[in-house]
C-alpha cells in the first residue's frame, strides 16, 4: 500500500524517536519485546504518537472514533450511566479521553437527562491530549467544565462509573509465535540496513503461562491434540497457501490491558466499569485461521500492517481479547454485567429512538436544505456506528459492576456473555 508522505517537521521527530529506540535495542543486547517497542512509539514523551503534537482524531488525523462521529454515541452512553447513577455516586472516571469529545457530550447529555455528574475525573497519559481535552470541553460543555478534573494517579477508591472507549487497544501487547511446537516471543531488532525487524526469542515463563491461559479453551475442546497440532491441522485445511500453511502461528497477548482492568477493578468500591473496543472472544481471537494476529497501524485513514513505518507518526494497535478481559474483571472480584456488540448495545440504549427524534426535529424546522443535509449526516453517522460492515459488529461493549443490580440497560437484549 502506498502511504502519503509526512511533512518535514514530523519526519525529524520520527527519526529522533527511531534513533532512541535503536539505542535502546543495542543496550538491551540487540532485542526488545514488541510491548516495549509499542510503548515507545505511542508514549515516548514529546515524540510518541499519543505524546506528540500531531493531530490524531477526526478528518485531519489518522482515524475516527465513535464519539467523534456523532453526539448520539455519548447520548446512548449517558442513558446507561444514568441508570447506574441510581445505584452509586454520580461520578464518572474516564480513562484515555482522546480529544475530549466523549466527555463533553456525556456531561451535556447527563445534564439533559436530569442526572448531572457531580464530578468527572479524567486520567490521560498524554499531556498534549489533556490540553486538547480541556479546550474541547470548554468549547462544547462550558457550563459543565467546573466538575471536570484531570488526575495524575488512579484514585485509591472509586464509587461511580469508569469508562474507557478505545482505551485497551492502545495498550502495548506482547507478540508470540508457535512454530513447530515451540512457543517464542516475537520482538524487535535491527537488520543489516539499520531498520527495525522482527526477531524471536524463546518465550519466558510469564508469556508461556499467559498463552496457555488465553488459548486454554481451544485446547480443552480437543484435549488429545497439542496446540501446535491443532493449529497445523486447521492451517492445512486452508486453501490460500498463506503463512498458516507452514503451521506457523502468530498472535498477541494484552497483558497490560488485563493488568489495567484488574488494578482499576480492585479500586472500584461500588459502581460499574464499561469498556468499548474492537475485538472478540478468545475463540474468535485465537482462531487458527487468524494466524497473523491483529496488529495494525493507522496513518491518515489508511489501515496497514507495517507497524515499523514512521515510528511516532502512526497509531499502532491490537484488537482486544474480551475473554481475557472478563477473566481480569473476575480476578478483581467484579461481576460481569454484560458483553455484546456495539450495535446491539447502542440500540438497547435507545439509539434508534434518539435518531428518529433528532432527524424529525431537524426536518420539522424551517431551515430547508441545511436541515436536510444535517439530518442525512446524522443518519450516515448512525449507519457507521451500527453497520456490521463498519463499527457495529467488530466493536464490543463489556461491563463489570460491584454492588450493582444485574439489569444493565445496554445488555437487556442480545447479551453474549456466555460466549466469553
Ligand atoms: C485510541 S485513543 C481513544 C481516545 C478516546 N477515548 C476516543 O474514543 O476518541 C486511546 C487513548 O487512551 C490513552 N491511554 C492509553 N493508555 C492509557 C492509560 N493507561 N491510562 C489513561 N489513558 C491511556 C491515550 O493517550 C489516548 O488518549
Amino acid at each position: 500500500m502506498s502511504l502519503p508522505p509526512p511533512d518535514a517537521q514530523a519526519l525529524v521527530l520520527s527519526r529522533t524517536l527511531s534513533q532512541r529506540i535503536a539505542q535502546d535495542i543495542a543496550q538491551q543486547g540487540g532485542w526488545i519485546g514488541f510491548d516495549a517497542f509499542m510503548h515507545r512509539v505511542l508514549y515516548e514523551p514529546g515524540l510518541g504518537y499519543y505524546a506528540g503534537p500531531m493531530r490524531k482524531f477526526g478528518a485531519q488525523g489518522d482515524f475516527v472514533t465513535a464519539p467523534e462521529l456523532s453526539p448520539l454515541f455519548a447520548q446512548c452512553l449517558a442513558a446507561q450511566v444514568s441508570q447506574w447513577f441510581d445505584q452509586t455516586e454520580p461520578v464518572v472516571v474516564e480513562f484515555g479521553a482522546g480529544s475530549g469529545r466523549l466527555a463533553a457530550g456525556l456531561l451535556n447529555a447527563l445534564h439533559e437527562q436530569g442526572t448531572s455528574a457531580r464530578s468527572y475525573l479524567i486520567i490521560e497519559v498524554s499531556a498534549s491530549l489533556r490540553e486538547r481535552q480541556r479546550e474541547t470541553i470548554a468549547q462544547l460543555a462550558p457550563d459543565r467544565i467546573g466538575v471536570v478534573q484531570w488526575l495524575d494517579v488512579l484514585p485509591a477508591q472509586i464509587d461511580g462509573v469508569v469508562i474507557g472507549n478505545e482505551l485497551l487497544d492502545a495498550m502495548p501487547v506482547r507478540v508470540f509465535e508457535i512454530d513447530s511446537g515451540a512457543l517464542q516471543e516475537v520482538g524487535v531488532s535491527m537488520n543489516e540496513d539499520g531498520a527495525f525487524a522482527w526477531a524471536t526469542l524463546a518465550a519466558d515463563g510469564v508469556l508461556t503461562e499467559a498463552v496457555n491461559e488465553a488459548l486454554g479453551d481451544l485446547l480443552d475442546e480437543s484435549p488429545n491434540a497439542s496446540l501446535n497440532d491443532l493449529l497445523r491441522a486447521s492451517a492445512r485445511e486452508r486453501t490460500d497457501g498463506g503463512a498458516g500453511a507452514s503451521g506457523r502461528y502468530r498472535s498477541e497477548i494484552g497483558l497490560q490491558g488485563q493488568g489495567w482492568v484488574e488494578t482499576v477493578g480492585r479500586a472500584l468500591r461500588r459502581g460499574a466499569m464499561l469498556l468499548i473496543d474492537y475485538g472478540f472472544s478468545a475463540r474468535e481471537y485465537y482462531h487458527p485461521q487468524r494466524d497473523q494476529g491483529t496488529l495494525v497501524a493507522h496513518f491518515r485513514h489508511r489501515v496497514h500492517t507495517d507497524v515499523f513505518h514512521l515510528p511516532g507518526l502512526q497509531d499502532v494497535t491490537a484488537h482486544v481479547d474480551f475473554s481475557a478481559i472478563a477473566r481480569a474483571g473476575a480476578a478483581a472480584g467484579l461481576d460481569l454485567l454484560g458483553y455484546t456488540s456495539q450495535s446491539r448495545w447502542l440500540i438497547n440504549c435507545g439509539l434508534l429512538e434518539r435518531l428518529a427524534a433528532l432527524t424529525s426535529a431537524a426536518l420539522a424546522g424551517d431551515q430547508g436544505a441545511a436541515a436536510t443535509i444535517d439530518a442525512a449526516r446524522t443518519v450516515g453517522a448512525a449507519q457507521t456506528l451500527l453497520s456490521e460492515a463498519e463499527m457495529g459488529e467488530l466493536f464490543k461493549v463489556i461491563a463489570f459492576g460491584r454492588g450493582l443490580a444485574d439489569d444493565a440497560l445496554g445488555f437487556a437484549r442480545g447479551d453474549r456473555r456466555g460466549t466469553l
